[in-house]
C-alpha cells in the first residue's frame, strides 16, 4: 500500500491499474449502493480505501466485515474523489481470510498506551505502534548506512560475558538449569557469567586492530529503575574509534544523530506528521532544528555553574562532584541551550574505570576530571554516554586498583595497553531513547516491541 501511494502515477496507468493487496480491516462504512472498507497492511499510516460496489456478489459479506478481519482485495487503482487520499481501489473481489471474534480487544476508539502494554502482541496493529515500528526499522537502517559509509566495521559483540564493563554491578547472572541443581551449581558450566551491560570492551579490542568499529545489539541492566527512560533490556549502538580523542568521538556522535534525524525527515515523512499531530506537537520542527543547528558543548564544571545560577527550583541541589540528575540534564537541554548539548570532562569519581584521566589539565579541579561526555537532549536527558579511553597501562591499572576491580579479570583488556596501545574513544547511544526523541513517545516501554522491566516479561 505504501508503494501504491509512492508510485501513484504508475498505478493509475491503465496497464498497471489492477492490483492485489492483503491486510487488515480498520473500518467499514455501508452506504447501501457502495461500501467503503479501509484496509491497512502496516506499510503506512492510513492504509487504503477500498470501494466495493453493491453489485459485487460478495457485497453483503463485505458489509459484515469488522475491525481486525484479514482480507485479500483484487481491484483497480483509481483517483479518489475524496480529499483525504489521492487514490483508492475499486474492488473486483474481496476475500475474507481470517475473521475476528467479538472479544477482539482493539476497537475503533483510542486506547491508552497503558492498556495496550497488556496486549503487546496486538498493539502493532494500532497506528502509533505501527509507526514506531517503522521508525525503529528506518533508524536502524540509517545507523548501518551512516557507519558503513564511513568505513566502520560492524562488530557482533557477545551477549554472555564475564566482564562488567561499567563496573556498576548491575548485571543479570546467566544460569544453566540442570535438573535438581542447587543455586551454587546453576551457572555457565562451572563459570560465573552474566548478560552484557555494554559491548564496549570487545569493541575496544577490535578498534585496536581494525580502526573504526561499531556494535548494534541488545544490552541488559539489572537496575530496579521504574522510569520512562529505563529498560532492563535495551539496544545500544557503540562506535569505537582508534587514534581518536574525546572531541573526535563527540564530532562523530553529533554527525550520527543528525544523520539519523535527517534520514527520517527524508524517508518517514508521513510517520513524522502522524507523531506531530497526535503525540508531540512541533516534533518535526524539533527534528529539523536538530538536523540544522550545531549542538552546544559545555564542560561539566561550567554546566554546574549554569545550574547553580539558574532560578529553577530543583529537587536535587547541583553540586560539583555529584552526578547530574535528569532534572538538571533536561534543564540544560530544554531551557538553557534549547538544543542537544554535550557535557564533557566529568569528575573521575562519578565515572567508569576506563575513562581517560585529564591529568595534564592546568588546575587541580581539572586534574580530577576524565575525558568523558554525555549528550543531553530535550525531552529525554541523557541520550549518549562516551569518553576517550585510558590507553596508558600504568594509569589504567592504578585506576582499577583504586576502584577495587580485580585486574586478573580484565587481563585481556589490559593487554590492549601493553601491545601497541593507541589513543581511542567511543560512545554508546541508547537506541530506544533515540526512538523516543524522534517520535515524542513519552514512555520507553512503548518504543520497543516487547519491553522488559521489573516484573514484566509476559510475552
Ligand atoms: O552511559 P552508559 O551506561 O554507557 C555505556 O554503557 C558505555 N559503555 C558506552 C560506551 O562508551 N561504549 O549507556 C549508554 C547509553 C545511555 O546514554 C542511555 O541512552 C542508554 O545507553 N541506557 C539505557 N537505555 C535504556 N534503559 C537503560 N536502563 C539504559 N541504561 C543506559
Ligand atoms: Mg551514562
Amino acid at each position: 500500500v505504501q508503494r501504491l501511494y509512492a508510485e501513484a502515477a504508475h498505478y493509475l496507468e491503465p496497464a498497471n491499474a489492477y492490483v492485489h493487496i492483503k491486510g487488515w480491516v480498520r473500518t467499514v462504512r455501508d452506504q447501501k449502493q457502495f461500501a467503503f472498507v479501509q484496509v491497512n497492511d502496516g506499510s503506512n499510516v492510513s492504509g487504503v480505501q477500498v470501494v466495493v460496489d453493491g453489485s459485487l456478489p460478495s457485497f453483503h459479506e463485505v458489509t459484515q466485515l469488522t475491525t481486525g478481519c484479514s482480507v485479500a482485495v483484487l481491484g483497480y487503482v483509481r483517483e479518489s474523489p475524496g480529499k483525504e487520499q489521492p487514490i483508492e481501489i475499486h474492488a473486483t473481489s474481496v476475500e475474507l481470510i481470517g475473521s475476528v471474534s467479538s472479544e477482539y480487544p482493539l476497537q475503533k476508539k483510542r486506547h491508552s498506551f497503558e492498556f495496550l502494554r497488556g496486549i503487546a502482541h496486538l498493539r502493532p496493529r494500532t497506528n502509533s505502534f505501527a509507526a514506531v515500528a517503522r521508525i525503529r526499522s528506518a533508524l536502524a537502517s540509517a545507523t548501518h548506512t551512516f557507519f558503513q559509509s564511513m568505513g566502520f566495521i560492524y562488530l557482533h559483540s557477545p551477549i554472555i560475558t564475564s566482564s562488567d564493563c561499567e563496573g556498576a554491578g548491575e548485571m543479570f547472572r546467566v544460569t544453566t538449569l540442570p535438573p535438581g541443581a542447587g543455586d551454587d551449581q546453576a551457572d555457565f558450566f562451572g563459570q560465573r557469567v552474566s548478560l552484557t551491560v555494554s559491548g564496549q570492551l570487545s569493541a575496544e579490542a577490535y578498534a585496536c586492530a581494525l580502526g573504526d568499529v561499531y556494535t548494534f545489539g541488545p544490552t541488559f541492566r539489572a537496575e530496579n529503575s521504574n522510569t520512562k527512560r529505563h529498560l532492563a533490556e535495551f539496544w545500544m549502538i557503540e562506535p569505537e574509534m582508534a587514534f581518536a580523542s574525546r572531541d573526535d568521538a563527540m564530532d562523530n556522535a553529533e554527525a550520527y544523530v543528525k544523520y539519523g534525524v535527517s534520514f527520517l525527515l527524508d524517508k518517514q515523512w508521513e510517520d513524522l506528521q502522524f507523531f506531530d499531530r497526535f503525540i508531540e506537537k512541533g516534533i518535526v520542527q524539533k527534528l529539523e532544528m536538530t538536523r540544522d543547528l550545531p549542538f552546544a558543548r559545555v564542560t561539566y564544571t561550567d554546566a554546574i555553574e549554569i545550574l547553580f545560577k539558574s532560578k529553577e527550583k530543583f529537587e536535587f541541589r547541583p553540586e560539583w562532584g555529584a552526578d547530574l540528575q535528569t532534572e538538571h540534564e533536561r534543564y540544560l537541554a530544554e531551557k538553557h541551550f534549547q538544543r542537544p548539548v554535550f557535557v564533557y570532562n566529568y569528575p573521575a569519581k562519578i565515572k567508569a574505570f576506563y575513562m581517560r584521566s585529564n591529568d595534564s589539565e592546568s588546575n587541580a579541579e581539572g586534574r580530577r576530571t576524565v575525558a568523558a561526555f554525555d549528550l543531553l537532549v530535550p525531552g529525554i536527558g541523557e541520550l549518549i554516554g562516551g569518553s576517550q579511553r585510558e590507553e596508558r597501562y600504568e594509569m589504567l591499572l592504578s585506576r582499577m586498583q583504586e576502584l577495587n576491580l580485580n585486574p586478573d579479570q580484565y587481563w585481556w583488556y589490559l593487554d590492549l595497553r601493553r601491545y601497541g596501545t593507541v589513543p581511542h574513544a567511543g560512545y554508546g547511544l541508547g537506541f530506544e531513547r533515540f526512538v523516543q526523541y524522534c517520535t515524542g513517545m513519552d514512555n520507553i516501554r512503548d518504543v520497543i516491541p516487547f519491553p522488559r522491566y521489573p516484573g514484566h516479561c509476559d510475552f
